[in-house]
């Protein structure tokens, strides 16, 4: 059975290396680059209204849980976090700069001048496919104050450029490289509230 639970920055950091452990699984990255992923991930902590959610692998019944050790968490099956995006945040200020060359200042800020960046969301392979990214993208945003929810995504024909497309997403700018890399992004927005 899946749970959805919704966990402060504190809790997040100290489940970092879960976290992490999921978006390996998830992302297949080079190994050299999950120190550096981690310690943005914790630096994403930080940000102002962080928000995250998990999702936990239950036992089936309340008699089975209760018998499950007091110090043995939950194991974390996928999760998802976000935070508002604010000047002086290197993703915030990369994509605000893109978007006003290419669309103008009024169409940054309305995209971005109030934001809710939905700057990570993993579902382990085992468990995909089954729902948990759409219930975790829903939670997330049901909640959140902002005028946008927006993110990045590789511009392939992904199940996650799927599912955002579904979720009424919209390309704000395609085939876009940030500084220093070389894949390609897609830059996806919609407004809050989800309908
Ligand atoms: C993207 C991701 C978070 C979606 O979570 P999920 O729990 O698998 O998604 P859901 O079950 O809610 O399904 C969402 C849609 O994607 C499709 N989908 C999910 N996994 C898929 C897969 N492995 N292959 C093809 N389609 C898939 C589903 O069919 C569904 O579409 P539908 O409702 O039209 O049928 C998850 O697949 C994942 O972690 N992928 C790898 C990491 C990643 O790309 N993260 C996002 C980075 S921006």
């Amino acid at each position: 059975m899946i749970e959805f639970r919704g966990a402060g920055p504190a809790e997040f950091s100290e489940r970092l290396d879960s976290v992490i452990d999921i978006y390996t699984a998830a992302m297949n990255p080079p190994p050299d680059q999950i120190t550096g992923r981690k310690t943005i991930m914790r630096n994403h902590g930080t940000y102002p209204l962080f928000q995250c959610y998990f999702a936990e692998l239950r036992e089936a019944s309340p008699e089975e849980e209760e018998k499950r050790p007091s110090a043995q968490q939950p194991e974390i099956v996928g999760f998802a976090y976000g935070f508002r995006g604010a000047p002086g945040q290197w993703w915030h200020d990369v994509v605000f700069r893109a978007l006003e060359d290419q669309a103008g200042r009024e169409a940054a800020m309305a995209w971005l001048g109030h934001a809710f960046e939905l700057a990570e969301i993993h579902v382990h392979p085992d468990y995909q496919g089954k729902g948990i990214g759409r219930a975790m993208i829903r939670t997330l945003c049901a909640g959140r104050q902002e005028r946008s929810a927006v993110l990045s995504t590789h511009d392939r024909p992904t199940a996650a450029r799927h599912l955002y497309a579904s979720m009424g997403f919209t390309d704000l700018l395609a085939q876009f490289v940030f500084p220093g890399g070389y894949e390609h992004y897609a830059i996806v927005g919609r407004p809050l509230p989800l309908a």
